[in-house]
Parts: structure tokens; sequence; C-alpha cells
């Protein structure tokens, strides 16, 4: 009897053995755990057998089973953990590839009409020496106007055109503070902060109450400044015909039509032969054969006297562009708004 169940015993181990080696998954394994070591399982039924046996065999059985329970209970730790190597070999192997497959084309982003051509603009200046400035978007209305020669019943100041911002916490005749309306504070600021010469360019954003299909509420400006002891108007306007030969291609030409800006005196608005129809006339242009792009002047005395300059030993001139403007004519784009809507099909283009 007792050689029996030792035989028994001997069988149960080398099956469950051999089984637990063939095993392929966690869920097998877990089968077997239950079917040789389970509370039902065939160790339970051997040893269930033994009460028939007398004490002393009962002993030396008990201990064999014991020994085929460890061996058993360490082969299925080891299974379990190869499994698991195996699963993680797999794992680190990576999602499987298929090099046959055509690529998947990366969508590239661009930058934006408004960038290009402001980049543009400064670029050529830069290389007629121009340094560029900048100054804030959130201004003080002196910078903007008083400084500028703007007297306080000027049309610009009107609430219409002007986005004034509630500044209450400023300390009492520090304000009103403004949205820049245009980029000619940044002269103010330039020539507060550098003795003359100063020669630079100074591009960023401005605000007006204002929207059609050539006005947005916020737009690009680039200034334009230069004051030296003998500046003259005729370096205003060779300055500016070689930026827009420059710019708009070798055959353009520039027009200075007498205008009025209280901070610079004379002013002139400056037209180009329209880029559309090479200056014979068409719709874009309204059959003039010009296209408005900009205002500019000789720095008035006033604003040199803001700027802390002395108006008897310095002249000047400035410029300002709207950079919207300038990309519709380079681009051929009919309503200005569009750049603004954030139309992927639209802004790739340019
Ligand atoms: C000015 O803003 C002056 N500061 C320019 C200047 C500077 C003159 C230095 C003399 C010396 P104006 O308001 O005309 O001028 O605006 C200049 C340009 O900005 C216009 O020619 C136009 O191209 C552009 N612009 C004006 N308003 C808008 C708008 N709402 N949306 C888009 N572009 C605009
Ligand atoms: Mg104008």
């Amino acid at each position: 009897m007792p050689d029996a169940m030792h035989d028994r015993l001997k069988a149960l181990s080398e099956t469950a053995r051999t089984e637990i080696a063939a095993a392929q998954t966690a869920q097998q394994l877990e089968a077997l755990k239950g079917r040789f070591l389970g509370k039902k399982g065939e160790l339970s039924a051997v040893l269930g057998s033994m009460g028939k046996l007398p004490p002393e065999e009962r002993k030396a059985i008990g201990e064999v089973a014991n020994t085929v329970k460890g061996e058993l209970e360490a082969l299925l730790e080891q299974a379990q953990k190869r499994l698991e190597d195996a699963a993680l070999d797999e794992e680190l192997k990576g999602p499987k590839l298929d090099v046959t497959l055509p690529g998947r084309a990366v969508a590239f982003g661009r930058r934006h009409p408004v960038s290009q051509t402001l980049e543009d603009i400064v670029r050529v200046f830069s290389r007629l020496g121009f340094e560029v400035y900048s100054g804030p978007e959130i201004e003080l209305d002196w910078y903007n106007f008083e400084a500028l020669n703007v007297p306080a019943d000027h049309p610009a100041r009107d609430m219409q055109d002007t986005f004034y911002v509630d500044a209450h916490w400023l300390p009492k005749g520090v304000g009103p503070v403004v949205l820049r309306t245009h980029t000619s504070p940044v002269q103010i600021r330039t020539m507060l902060a550098h003795k003359p010469p100063v020669r630079g360019v100074m591009p960023g954003r401005v605000y007006r109450k204002d929207s059609d299909q050539t006005h947005t509420p916020m737009f690009h400006q680039v200034e334009g400044l230069l004051v030296d002891e003998t500046v003259t108007f005729a370096e205003l306007k060779g300055t500016l015909a070689a930026f827009a030969r420059a710019f708009f291609g070798a055959s353009t030409k520039t027009r200075f039509r007498p205008s009025f800006f209280p901070f610079t005196e004379p002013s002139a608005e400056v037209d180009v032969s329209c880029v559309f129809c090479g200056g014979k006339g068409c719709r874009v242009c309204k059959h003039t054969g010009w296209l408005e792009v900009l205002g500019s002047g000789m720095v008035h005395p006033n604003v040199f006297k803001h700027a802390g300059y002395d108006a008897s030993k310095v002249t000047g001139f400035a410029f300002g562009m709207g950079v919207e403007r300038l990309a519709m004519l380079r681009y051929g784009i009919d309503d200005l708004r569009t750049m603004f809507e954030n139309d992927a099909r639209f802004l790739a283009q340019f």
C-alpha cells in the first residue's frame, strides 16, 4: 500500500512537471495549479486516501507529499516568471512594423503672411542700416498723442477710433491709457532713450475701432525714423523709393502726395505704381494706376521738443506703413479680414 502511494505521488509529480513546462499562458498555469494543488486537486486526493494507513507510514508518505507540493509550487512560480519575461520581451520588440507601407506626409506649419511681410520689410530697412526698436502696445496717451503734437481736440482722439484702457489704479495725472493707435509713440520712446543720430524701424501691433474690407481692429505697422544733423526730404524720398523697389520689384515707381499729420511737417502720403496693372489702371487701384501704402514727413519741431532733442540742431524724417496693406498688395488678397480668420486653407497659400 505505501509503495502504491509512492508511485501515485511520483506519477503525479512527473505529469505536473511536464505540463507546467509546456504551459504557454497564465490561464493554463492557473488551471494546472488548481488541478494539482487545489483543495479538490490531485495531491489532495492522494493525501485523502492516507487515512487508511498506519500512523508511522502516514508520516513518511506525508513528508514525501509535502516535498512534492513544495517542488510543484516552485515550478509554478518559475513558469509564471518565464511567461512574464516572455511577455515583456515581446512588448520591448515594439509594434509590428510594415516597412513597405507608404509614408504618411507630415503637415508642416508656415509663417503667417503678415509675419512674412513684416520680416521682409524689416529686412529691407536693415540692409539700409536701420536698427529695430520696440515699445508697448498698451500705451500712455501722452506717447500716443500728446508728445506727437496731436492736440486734445484732434479727431484721432475721438472715442470712435481709440480703445481706452480703464487704468483708474494709475497715479492721478499719469493716464489716460490707450491701446496704441499707431507705432509712432515708439519714435518718442526711442528718442528719449537714445541721443541723436537715430536710424530705426519700429514694427508692431496697433489697434483702432475699425472694421471693413480694408480695416481690422488690430493690425500691424512699421514705423521708420531717421534723425541727424542734416536730414532732408530728398533722403526720405530716396529711402522710400529704394524700399518700394526692393519690396515690390525694380520697376516700381513711387509718388509723394501732400498730406497732413500733426507730427510731421511737411507731410506726404506715398503711393506705389499699381502692382496689379503696372500703372495702366485697374479695378484694384480704382483706375488711377497708384496704390497708397504709407504716411510720412519731416519730424515736427514740437515732437523733437517732447522727445528731448534740440530742434535747432537736428532734422529728421519719419514714416509709418500698414503691414497688412502691403501684404494684400504683394499677395493679391482683396479682403484684409481673411488674414485673421485662421483658415489653414487660406494661410497655406503664402
Ligand atoms: C499713421 O498711423 C501715422 N502714424 C503714419 C505716419 C508715421 C505718418 C510717421 C507720418 C510719420 P495712418 O492712420 O494713415 O497714419 O495709418 C498708416 C497706415 O496704416 C495706412 O496707410 C494703412 O496702410 C494702415 N491702416 C490704417 N488703419 C488700418 C486698419 N484699420 N487696418 C489695417 N491697416 C490700417
Ligand atoms: Mg491714411
